[in-house]
C-alpha cells in the first residue's frame, strides 16, 4: 500500500471518531505543520522518477484536499455542539408561574417619625441623632437625675453592664445632653429614635419610639412652649382645632413641668381627635432646669428654653386608627400590606420630599 494511502485510511478513520478540539488541532497540525505528514510527503514530490510524478503530485493534492474538508467540517461539528449546549442550558422554560412581584411599604412608625419632622422643620427645628446604648451620664445624672433618684427606679431600665455604667436609653432626653455638650447655644433640634424600657402588654413595648424637643435661646419661655405644641398637635392631625391640657407634672430636668393631654371622642366606634370631653396623654415637657443647662455648659443667667418628649407609636396608633401597640413590632407581613404606607405615594400633609 502506497504511504498517501496508508495516510488516508488512518486519518480518515480518526476524522471520523468523536473528538474534541485539542484533539482536532493536534490531528492537524499533525498533517498540515511544517514537518507534518502531508507537508513531508510534498517535500518527496521532487525526488520522485518523472514517470510517477504527476500521478503522485495530483493524489497527493487529492488527499490533502480531502483531508482538509474532513477538518474544516470537525470544526464546524464542534462549534455547532457547543452552541446547541449552551442553548440546551439557557432554554426558557414558558410555562413556570412568574415571580410574585412585592412591593414594600413603609412602616407607620417610620411615616410618621417623617411626618413628624418635616412638620417641625417648618418651624426651623434641625433634626438630630444619638445612640440607643448610652451611657448613664447622659441618661440620667446629667438630666439632673443623680443615683438613688426615684425617677430612676420608674424608668425600668435595661443595663446592660454589672457596673451600670452602659445601659439602652430609656428616653431620648440624652441627646439633648449630647446636643449641648457638642454646640454653642441657641439650640433648636428635635431628636426621634428608638427607646427601651422593661415593659410590655397592650400599650407598653419593650422598644418604642419617642421624639425629643429641645429649643434654648436667650428669651425662649412656657408661652413659646405652648404655642409649639399647639401648632404641631394641629398639622399632626390635620385639624383646625385642638383642645390640649397642659396638667403639671414632674420630671427632674424640667421645671415647671407638664404633661400634655388632647381631647377625643368616640364616634361610630371611631376616635375623634381634638373633639369631645375625653382626655388622652401624649407627651411630657417644661422648661429646661437650670441644673441641666450647667451640667451643659451653658450659663443658665443667659440662657433658658424648653424641652418636650412625645411618644411616636402612640401618636400613630391614635392617626392611623391601630388599637394594639404590639403589633408595630410583630413584623406581620399582612399589617404591614394594610397598615404601611406606598413609598411613592407622598400624603398630603408630607412635605418633606415634596419641596
Ligand atoms: N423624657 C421624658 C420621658 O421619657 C419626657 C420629657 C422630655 C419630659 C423632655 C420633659 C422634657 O418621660
Amino acid at each position: 500500500m502506497s504511504d498517501i494511502k496508508k495516510i488516508k485510511d488512518e486519518f480518515f478513520q480518526k476524522l471520523k471518531g468523536n473528538l474534541n478540539l485539542p484533539e482536532l488541532n493536534e490531528i492537524k497540525s499533525n498533517l498540515f505543520g511544517k514537518n507534518g505528514i502531508i507537508s513531508l510527503q510534498f517535500k518527496k514530490i521532487g525526488s520522485i522518477s518523472e514517470n510517477d510524478r504527476k500521478k503522485f503530485a495530483s493524489d497527493l493534492n487529492k488527499i490533502k484536499n480531502e483531508l482538509q474538508d474532513l477538518i474544516n467540517n470537525k470544526y464546524n461539528e464542534i462549534q455547532n455542539a457547543e452552541i446547541n449546549k449552551k442553548l440546551e442550558k439557557e432554554k426558557i422554560d414558558v410555562t413556570l408561574p412568574e415571580r410574585n412581584f412585592v412591593r414594600g411599604k413603609i412602616h407607620p412608625v417610620s411615616q410618621t417619625i417623617d411626618e413628624i419632622s418635616s412638620i417641625f422643620s417648618e418651624i426651623g427645628f434641625s433634626v438630630e441623632e444619638g445612640p440607643d446604648v448610652e451611657n448613664e451620664y447622659n441618661n440620667f445624672t446629667a438630666l439632673n437625675t443623680p443615683d438613688n433618684h426615684p425617677a430612676r427606679d420608674m424608668h425600668d431600665t435595661f443595663y446592660l453592664d454589672e457596673k451600670r455604667d452602659k445601659l439602652l436609653r430609656t428616653h431620648t432626653s440624652p441627646v439633648q445632653v449630647r446636643t449641648m455638650l457638642n454646640d454653642k447655644p441657641p439650640f433648636k433640634i428635635i431628636a426621634p429614635g428608638r427607646t427601651y424600657r422593661s415593659d410590655s402588654d397592650q400599650t407598653h413595648s419593650p422598644m418604642f419610639h419617642q421624639v425629643e424637643g429641645l429649643h434654648i435661646d436667650k428669651d425662649i419661655n412656657m408661652g413659646h412652649l405652648k404655642g409649639c405644641l399647639n401648632y404641631f398637635i394641629k398639622e399632626f392631625f390635620e385639624v383646625e382645632k385642638i383642645r390640649i391640657r397642659f396638667r403639671p407634672s414632674h420630671f427632674p430636668f424640667t421645671e415647671p413641668s407638664a404633661e400634655v393631654d388632647i381631647g377625643y371622642e368616640i364616634k361610630d366606634g371611631k376616635i375623634k381627635i381634638g373633639e369631645g370631653d375625653k382626655w388622652l396623654e401624649i407627651l411630657g415637657c417644661g422648661m429646661v432646669h437650670p441644673n441641666v443647662l450647667k451640667n451643659v455648659n451653658v450659663n443658665p443667667n443667659h440662657f433658658q428654653g424648653y424641652a418636650f418628649g412625645i411618644g411616636i407609636d402612640r401618636l400613630a396608633m391614635l392617626k392611623y386608627g391601630i388599637n394594639d401597640l404590639r403589633s408595630f413590632f410583630d413584623c406581620d407581613y399582612r399589617w404591614l400590606n394594610h397598615f404601611g404606607f406606598d413609598p411613592l405615594d407622598v400624603p398630603t400633609n408630607y412635605r418633606g420630599l415634596s419641596r
